[in-house]
């Protein structure tokens, strides 16, 4: 296809610099966007009179008969085309002829292409917490059935408290409606028309740049044209909040791998989820939550390549930022990927409470509640502590657990102890007493989720 800027020049492109150059191999999923942005321009150019009414609504018919034509497969793209931008131009040239060349009247690929990428991303985003909200759901109806089931806390991955599987589950709901609310504000600074701004310069055509930007559903307008064309901190922001949505998943994963182990054994991913060996054939591996925490780096390293791309360019459009598409959009589609597999699988896990509560059982994760048993006795916590690690490391020796170590070797320790330590020391009440707002306690766990549910309505 011959280039639309061919005015000034006196050979034929190189094939290899077409190659280099082209971006329709990957911005053409942006077909959609340009038509519609060209449409709403169009239709402006008609109303203020700068073309004529008659050709603005030639012009509109036609671009519309594009777009369904290529939704039909009636219309290929043309993959040797510049870009999706000059393929749909010269697409409604080929069928309007003179009226088509009035199109990109007051127009620049530059102030374009910074509509079409604001377009896209603004569906990408709500295509995503569409996602999120499912992963929200799925998180609140296990954490309701797992709301009483006892497991051990970690920090430094050593048992230290005893928490419920809901409360952890929640833990993850948290960070994933905080994804939500950021990807929210990203859609905030998104959602600004830039078309008007020209090649950089803004334009002498009395443009009613307004109209546009409510045609389209824009907030508002950009009002310097410079930025206009050459702003993309919105796929920076949006790159990095897909970064943090990353970083939760790929936590999460972490936990599901180590809780599909044999060593913890706290989970049992479905079939469906899973994968097997080659050669060993007992195996049964979760490579979708391996895939998400590896596929995070991808991401990282989109939003590097974003920061990177545009740290060193002077106003106003540069082609670097051509490079803008291939890392936004493999960020993009590498969260929806991630997403559609990791929501089912967690959906379909089996919970093996038993095992949570046998790893509870073990490595005293109830000591902090017999030293607070010793506090309401009376004792300063400095001491109850002291009392209490000697108690346990009494129990190491023995090969005992707290529970079932005899009264006389409490009160040997500390006379304060009577029989009503095996009360206190019960990890059902434990957990049932941790009742201070954001405990983990049953009712604490429901009101997490009641207000979760009551957040993505
Ligand atoms: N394909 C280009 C991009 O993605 C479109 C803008 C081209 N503008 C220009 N002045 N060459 O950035």
């Amino acid at each position: 296809m011959a280039q639309l800027w061919k005015g000034r020049f006196k050979k034929e492109l190189a094939k290899e610099t077409n190659d280099f150059n082209s971006s329709i191999g990957f911005d053409s999923r942006m077909f959609e966007q340009d038509i519609k942005g060209s449409i709403a321009h169009a239709t402006m150019l008609g109303a203020t009179g700068i073309i004529d009414k008659s050709e603005s609504d030639k012009i509109v018919d036609g671009l519309n008969d594009i777009l369904n034509d290529i939704k039909r497969g009636k219309l290929k793209i043309d993959m040797q085309a510049e870009d999706i931008h000059t393929f749909i131009e010269g697409e409604l040239t080929a069928r309007l002829g003179q009226t088509g060349k009035r199109l990109h009247t007051a127009r620049s690929r530059n102030d374009q292409v910074a509509l079409d990428i604001r377009l896209t991303l603004r569906d990408e985003i709500e295509e995503i917490v569409g996602k999120l909200k499912e992963l929200v759901l799925v998180l609140c109806n296990k954490a309701e059935e797992h709301k009483a089931t006892i497991m051990p806390g970690y920090t430094h991955l050593q048992r230290a408290q005893p928490i419920t599987f809901g409360h952890h589950l929640m833990a993850y709901c948290a960070m994933i409606l905080r994804d939500i609310d950021r990807l929210g504000d990203v859609k905030k600074r998104m959602n600004i028309c830039p078309l008007g701004s020209g090649a950089l310069a803004g334009t002498t055509y009395p443009l009613d740049r307004n109209m546009v930007a409510d045609l389209l559903g824009f907030d508002d307008i950009t009002y310097n044209s410079l930025d206009g064309v050459s702003d993309r901190d919105f796929c920076i922001e949006l790159a990095s909040a897909l970064s943090i949505v990353m970083v939760h998943l790929s936590r999460f994963s972490e936990e599901i791998i180590m809780w599909c182990s044999w060593e913890f054994k706290f989970v049992e991913l479905d079939d469906a989820f899973s994968t097997g060996s080659s050669i060993m054939p007992q195996k049964k591996n979760p490579d979708i939550a391996e895939l998400v925490r590896g596929k995070s780096g991808r991401v990282f390293g989109d939003l590097t390549t974003l920061l990177t791309m545009m740290k060193g360019i002077a106003l106003a459009y540069n082609k670097d930022m051509q490079e803008d598409k291939e890392a936004i959009f493999d960020a993009v589609d590498t969260v929806k990927m991630c997403l559609n597999a990791f929501t089912p699988m967690i959906d379909t896990m089996t919970v093996l409470k038993e095992n949570m509560r046998n790893a509870a059982a073990k490595g005293f994760i109830n000591a902090t509640d017999c030293a607070d048993y010793l506090v309401g006795k009376g004792l300063p916590f400095r001491d109850a502590y002291k009392c209490t690690g000697e108690l346990v490391a009494l129990c190491i020796d023995k090969g005992l657990t707290l529970e079932s170590l005899p009264l006389e070797e409490y009160q040997k320790v500390c006379s304060l102890f009577d029989s009503e330590v095996y009360t206190a020391i019960n990890l059902e009440k434990c957990v049932n007493d941790r009742k201070v707002v954001g405990s983990p306690c049953p009712e604490n766990v429901m009101m997490q989720i009641k207000t979760a549910r009551d957040k993505i309505q």
